[in-house]
């Protein structure tokens, strides 16, 4: 995935892990938008998720969202047409997010991985093109069998 570009959002749970990723964006030369929350005050994680899909749809930039466990996020997440949020635990399911459903945001859990493997997940999601072909087929069938 070739983006200059990406939009980070979390809930108080993800965000230091939140931080810990636009760090390492940065350091890779990519700019960073941060749609929140920015305090870890206890806060509602459908806000945040809600802002970063509507930004990443008007964009076109691939978006992060973390809590504590990438559940809300990307439950929220996927009641948008045309976004797909891959809650990721692990490289390989980072990459197949990409190759065979060209996610286009990722989800992680605070309380489920740790910086390290965060940084190698979102390096496996934005080093990885889609397939396309008979995925794209398939992807055109979530939006046109669940509308
Ligand atoms: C917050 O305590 C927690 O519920 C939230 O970060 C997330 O894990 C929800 O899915």
């Amino acid at each position: 995935m070739i983006c200059s570009n990406i939009i980070v959002g979390s809930d108080h749970a993800g965000l230091s892990l939140k931080q810990e990723c636009m760090a390492y964006l940065q350091k890779q030369g990519i700019s960073v938008e941060d749609m929140g929350t920015n305090s870890e005050d206890s806060c509602d994680y459908p806000e945040f998720a809600v802002k970063v899909c509507n930004r990443v749809l008007e964009s076109n930039s691939p978006g992060i969202l973390i809590c504590g466990t990438g559940l809300g996020m990307s439950m929220t997440a996927n009641r948008f047409s045309n976004i797909r949020a891959a809650l990721c635990t692990n490289e390989v399911m980072a990459r197949m997010a990409r190759k065979h459903n060209n996610s286009n945001i990722l989800c992680m859990g605070s309380r489920i991985i740790g910086p390290d493997l965060a940084e190698s997940i979102l390096e496996a999601f934005l080093n990885t093109e889609f397939d396309g072909n008979r995925h794209q087929k398939r992807i055109d069938l979530i939006e046109s069998l669940t509308r």
